[in-house]
């Protein structure tokens, strides 16, 4: 421990600085002090880490298993539990398809078998202005919305797939995305509310990235909710718009959150980020 932890807060319902941590040498006491501070605060935030591939994964499997990547040409060569999130290939060009990925509301791989627990990006090149990452409180999502919805959503299940909501539809190609993986991604159904297994807290659990459809409902009518909460849950107010420092390591919980890249800088700067993804074990 470099001093003793301190929170502060970054953003009005999300966003949570950890001051006072090495990331590259937590004593079990520290990492015990982090796994609390991340049961209350869905988005913390480490600034100036500088860990490798390897210290980024051995720090993802403290709390459960990092997994490979489904997008192949992103895995992190030799280190499979990480990948890149960045805008340039290895070349050095714009990677187009980099700089418009994940640009639109989503919470990650809720099309899995079982969805992860966290994600992390470590920031190791930023564009010089924007280029955040934007963060919505969907525990926030659902306590606001008015109680006739939360009784409607109390008796839906959502269906997942990979990029088949209309978010999805919006941003990808399916085609191409059948090219970018080596995985088939069959339809998953999971409840409109979930319940978050620390804190308890109920949580609006429908993506427009991913939800495509609620069972028994036809597709005009989902579509139409599915953006409908999607604007409810990312009004300004319940929204964090992370703004990068080289250093920067993120982590966010995937139960009570959506994110999405905010899509706002010059493509022709370098953002390059590493990325696990971190599953129960
Ligand atoms: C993502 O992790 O989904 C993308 C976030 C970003 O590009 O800022």
């Amino acid at each position: 421990m470099t001093g003793t932890p301190q929170l502060h807060p970054l953003g009005e319902t999300l966003g949570t600085e950890a001051r006072g941590i090495d990331l590259s040498h937590l004593d079990d006491a520290t990492f015990a002090w982090v796994a609390q501070a991340f049961a209350e605060h869905p988005v913390l935030v480490f600034r100036n880490q500088h860990l490798t591939a390897e210290e980024l994964a051995a720090f993802g499997r403290r709390f459960g298993t990092p997994r490979i990547h489904s997008l192949v040409k992103y895995r992190y060569p030799g280190v499979p539990e990480v990948s890149w999130l960045r805008n340039v290939d290895d070349s050095g060009n714009i990677d187009w398809y980099g700089v418009k990925r994940a640009t639109d509301w989503h919470t990650d791989s809720t099309y899995e078998a079982v969805p992860p627990l966290l994600a992390m990006l470590h920031a190791l090149e930023v564009p010089s202005e924007k280029g955040g990452t934007m963060f919505a409180d969907m525990r926030a999502a659902y306590d606001t919305l008015p109680a006739a919805m939360k009784d409607r959503l109390g008796t839906l299940v959502g269906l997942h797939g990979r990029t088949d909501g209309p978010a999805g539809a919006r941003l990808y190609d399916p085609e191409e995305e059948m090219r970018m993986t080596d995985k088939a991604f069959p339809e998953r159904q999971r409840p409109a509310v979930i319940r978050h297994p620390v804190s308890g807290r109920e949580i609006l659990f429908v993506n427009p990235m991913h939800t495509h459809g609620f069972v028994g409902m036809g597709k005009d009518e989902a579509w139409e909710l599915i953006e409908e909460l999607a604007r409810h849950a990312t009004q300004d107010h319940l929204v964090y718009y992370h703004s990068w420092q080289v250093g920067d390591l993120l982590m966010w919980d995937e139960r009570a959150t959506m994110h999405r890249g905010a899509g706002d800088y010059r493509p022709d700067e370098r953002r390059v980020m590493m990325r696990t993804i971190v599953y129960p074990n």
